[in-house]
């Protein structure tokens, strides 16, 4: 087999959902919605352009007004955007592809900016170092520690949230985990000083994660749901050897879930002595289902990544950024356009 039919075969995430190729979109926030949070026509362009790609993941998307970390990044908890993001599926299933959206809370990465004032929440009352990034320079602040009552119903917004997708026509969402935003901070020691049944133990920093996918699982029984995690502190985050341990466990007991698949959430999945291989290759030895990878992969990588079996699917980032034909291109062998950041001021 050549190393483009590798990642041109078809995939079947789960039974009524089978992908063309092994190319996922990764998700990417590029802070384009209106003032509402709103995904435009201009969105729905966008992620049609590209909906040659074996699965897109959408931007990350907020689950709620307190979850918002950056401006513009868009939302799933009106009707307003669920009609939206309506445009965007109908858009993306015209062009014959799949899309998830990913859904979000960034917890203490964020800002009182975005909340009348007020400062963020997150598991524990711990300071993110560093500077909000789209602000004037703005340190993040001390983020006020969740009470019972904020996580009852941060966990209920996730469950509306995965049932506004459904209704606004996304084949599946993916629950974001990873990089350091809300549900993270309850995995990672840095983040999680809690001494109540969400913090301390194993048990107890898996609980909020764990209590979100049964309750979104039994909400929407006929969802697609993914799940994005970052073993590896790497954004947002510090790291603690403790850390492992959690993941060892919450690995192997995702495996109970019938999750459509884990996705890896590092921007440079390279041999990592923490975790003895790279995050994917952590994340497969110890979770039996689907793998996505990510992190850097070209599609020789990706190819490598497949034949050896350390993943199933890879999710491509900056260059699909930088190419709305990434996948033609890879099919045709030409070059790619290097990604800039300075293309994130526009949507092509
Ligand atoms: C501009 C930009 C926005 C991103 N937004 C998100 C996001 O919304 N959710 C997420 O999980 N990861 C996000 N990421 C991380 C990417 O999904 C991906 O993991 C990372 O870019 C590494 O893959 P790559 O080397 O193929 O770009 C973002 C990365 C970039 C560069």
């Amino acid at each position: 087999m050549t190393k483009t039919q590798t990642l041109f075969q078809s995939y079947d995430l789960q039974d009524t959902l089978k992908l063309k190729n092994r190319i996922v979109m990764a998700p990417l926030t590029r802070c384009m919605a209106t003032d509402e949070l709103v995904p435009t026509q201009a969105m729905a362009d966008y992620y049609a352009r590209r909906a040659d790609a074996g699965l897109i993941i959408s931007e990350a998307t907020l689950v709620s007004q307190d979850g918002q970390g950056y401006p513009n990044a868009p939302g799933l908890y009106t009707e307003a955007q669920v009609a939206g993001w309506k445009k965007v599926t109908q858009a993306i299933h015209q062009n014959k592809g799949k899309i998830f959206a990913q859904i979000w809370h960034t917890g203490r990465v964020s800002h009182s900016i975005y909340h009348q004032g007020q400062v963020p929440m997150a598991p524990s009352a711990i300071r993110l170092e560093g500077r909000v990034p789209r602000t004037d320079d703005l340190e993040y602040e001390t983020p006020r520690a969740m009470n019972l009552e904020d996580i009852e119903r941060i966990k209920s917004n996730f469950v509306t949230a995965a049932k506004n997708a459904q209704r606004a026509g996304f084949d599946g969402i993916e629950i974001h985990g990873a990089n350091g935003y809300l549900i993270d901070q309850f995995l990672h020691r840095d983040s999680n000083h809690r001494t109540d049944s969400y913090g301390g133990s194993i048990e107890n920093m898996m609980r909020f994660l764990l209590e979100i996918l049964t309750q979104v699982k039994a909400a929407t029984p006929d969802l697609a749901i993914g799940l994005r995690l970052s073993p590896q502190a790497y954004a947002n985050m510090k790291h603690d050897d403790r850390d492992k341990e959690l993941y060892d466990v919450l690995l192997s007991r995702l495996n109970q879930y019938n999750l459509a698949y884990i996705h890896t959430g590092m921007f440079n999945d390279s041999h990592n002595e923490f975790l003895g291989g790279t995050v994917t290759q952590y994340i497969r030895k110890n979770y039996l289902g689907t793998v996505i990878a990510s992190g850097g992969y070209s599609a020789d990588d990706a190819v490598h990544a497949i034949e050896n079996k350390y993943a199933d699917l890879v999710a491509i980032g900056r260059p699909f950024i930088a190419n709305h034909d990434y996948v033609t291109k890879i099919q045709e062998q030409k070059k790619l356009v290097e990604y800039d950041p300075e293309m994130l001021t526009s949507l092509y």
